[in-house]
């Protein structure tokens, strides 16, 4: 099989004590799995792993095939991986939603004509071309998980990694975002611990829990 991410043996130590053990986890071209477990089993830390953030104390991750053993080896990878943090707040770089959207794609020194085209494509493809001129800080949390999710989306990465994506949305806000990932046909992890969410996303599901991650 094809994959975009494998995990072979990935163990991660905090403070001398064992988050996780022998993580082992393949992630298929363009399939979505979701990681589920109880607050503090290191989700979001096994996440970050996978987004190159940070070192497993054992074992490594593979992006297309290729083993990555440190932060440099990852460097050619960073493009092709999304990363969405728990916490969007802290993810904007711009005050206005059209303003952030470009940023990442101005940084890697596309014009602004061209970088301002692809953004009203993807704001129009997620459906809040109406937010394109608000203030960021100004927005729901619903709608700020989305405007981040589009200055993602804008650089076309071919893995997208969501670290509770509907953490303290409401229903509505959670539908639109089921719409919009639903949609998207790339490699995607999604942690969370909303059952129903996960359920109509993807069929599979893995749960971490004993320093281990089990398949249900
Ligand atoms: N670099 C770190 N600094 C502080 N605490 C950490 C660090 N890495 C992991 N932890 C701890 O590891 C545990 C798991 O965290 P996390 O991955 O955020 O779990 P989850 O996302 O499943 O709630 C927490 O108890 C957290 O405090
Ligand atoms: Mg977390």
């Amino acid at each position: 099989m094809s994959c975009s991410v494998n995990l072979r043996g990935v163990s991660y130590k905090h403070n001398k004590k064992d988050l996780f053990n022998d993580i082992n986890l393949n992630l298929g071209h363009e399939e979505k799995i979701a990681i589920i477990g109880s607050n503090g089993s290191g989700k979001s830390t096994l996440l970050k792993i996978i987004a190159g953030l940070i070192t497993p104390s054992n074992g490594y991750v593979e992006i297309f095939h290729n083993k990555i053993f440190n932060l440099k080896d990852f460097k050619r990878y960073r493009n092709d991986i999304a990363y969405l943090p728990q916490d969007v707040s802290n993810h904007f770089l711009c005050p206005t939603v059209i303003e952030d959207v470009i940023f990442s794609l101005r940084a890697r020194g596309e014009n602004k004509e061209d970088a301002l085209l692809k953004a009203d494509e993807i704001l129009e493809e997620l459906k809040i071309k109406h937010l394109k001129h608000r203030v960021i800080f100004d927005l729901s949390g619903g709608e700020q998980k989305i405007v981040a999710l589009a200055g993602l989306l804008i650089l076309k990465p071919k893995i997208i990694l969501l670290d509770e994506p509907t953490n303290a949305l409401d229903e509505e806000s959670e539908k639109k975002i089921v719409n919009i990932l639903n949609s998207i046909k790339k490699s995607m992890i999604i942690v969370s611990h909303h059952k129903s969410f996960i359920d109509s996303l993807t069929p599979t599901i893995y749960k971490l829990d004993n320093n281990s991650l089990e398949r249900l």
